[in-house]
């Protein structure tokens, strides 16, 4: 049984990430700001309070963990949609602090938590991609998912000799609050990829930027 801990656990995806795992025997920690109805229905230990914008919440949250974990999910993240026409300076840095500097936070605050063989993925984005941009706007979202992409190619560097590997992962587009797009998939099948490919992680592939589909997406 592995220790999962999950951010944004309470909805979307993350929410969908807790069921799989629970499903599966593993124990989850539920690192949420606040709970919902369906996540205390799950098997979790739930973390109430914990806003990854947030040094105190997130220190106290690292500071009850216990026991070490063996997977760490740096789910949570928020979209403010805004094009040329209409910059959001506010929204572009808070997309900032939370999708970006959030999962840096989390990981590090947690390092002491993480021993060999454990593994970090952050839930990025495809439209943090460079090579992959057709079109265009939001900018406060893509810009911290890009930068969120070259922090997780950092943390494969410079948790390497700990023996941690990390992973970037597009979760698809996916049906939640966040996005609803007709093409959009069930979060149950997001998670099903998501979890594959954090179950491939290791040292040797560290450092990728993968669809949860298991194909790799370029920079
Ligand atoms: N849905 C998609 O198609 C899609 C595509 C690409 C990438 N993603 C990424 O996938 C991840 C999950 O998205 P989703 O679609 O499941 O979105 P969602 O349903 O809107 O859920 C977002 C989650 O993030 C949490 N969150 C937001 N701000 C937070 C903060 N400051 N501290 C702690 N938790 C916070 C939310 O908690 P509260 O309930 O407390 O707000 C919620 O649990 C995000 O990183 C998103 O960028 C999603």
């Amino acid at each position: 049984m592995a220790r999962i801990v999950i951010t944004g656990a309470n909805r979307g995806i993350g929410l969908a990430l807790a069921r799989h795992y629970a499903g599966r025997g593993d124990q989850v920690i539920a690192a949420v700001r606040e709970t919902s109805e369906p996540l205390s229905e799950l098997d979790v230990a739930l973390h109430q309070g914990i806003d990854v914008t947030d040094d105190v919440s997130v220190s106290a949250f690292a500071g009850s963990l216990g026991e070490p974990v063996d997977v760490l999910i740096n789910n949570a993240g928020i979209l403010l949609r805004g094009g040329l026409d209409d910059p959001d300076w506010d929204g572009m840095r808070r997309q900032f602090e939370v999708n970006t500097l959030g999962p840096l936070r989390m990981t590090r605050t947690l390092l002491p938590h993480l021993r060999e063989g454990s593994k970090v993925a952050i839930v990025t984005s495809r439209v943090g991609s460079l090579g992959d941009n057709g079109s265009g706007g939001n900018y406060g979202y893509r810009m911290s998912k890009t930068a969120v992409n070259m922090i997780g190619v950092n943390l494969s560097i410079d948790l390497k000799p700990k023996g941690i590997p990390v992973i970037l992962l597009h979760p698809g587009m996916v049906r939640t609050d966040m996005v609803s797009a007709p093409s959009a998939v069930d979060p149950a099948h997001s998670a099903s990829g998501l979890v594959a490919r954090i179950d491939e992680l290791t040292l040797d592939n560290t450092g990728r930027f993968m669809h949860a589909e298991g194909y790799e997406l370029p920079w």
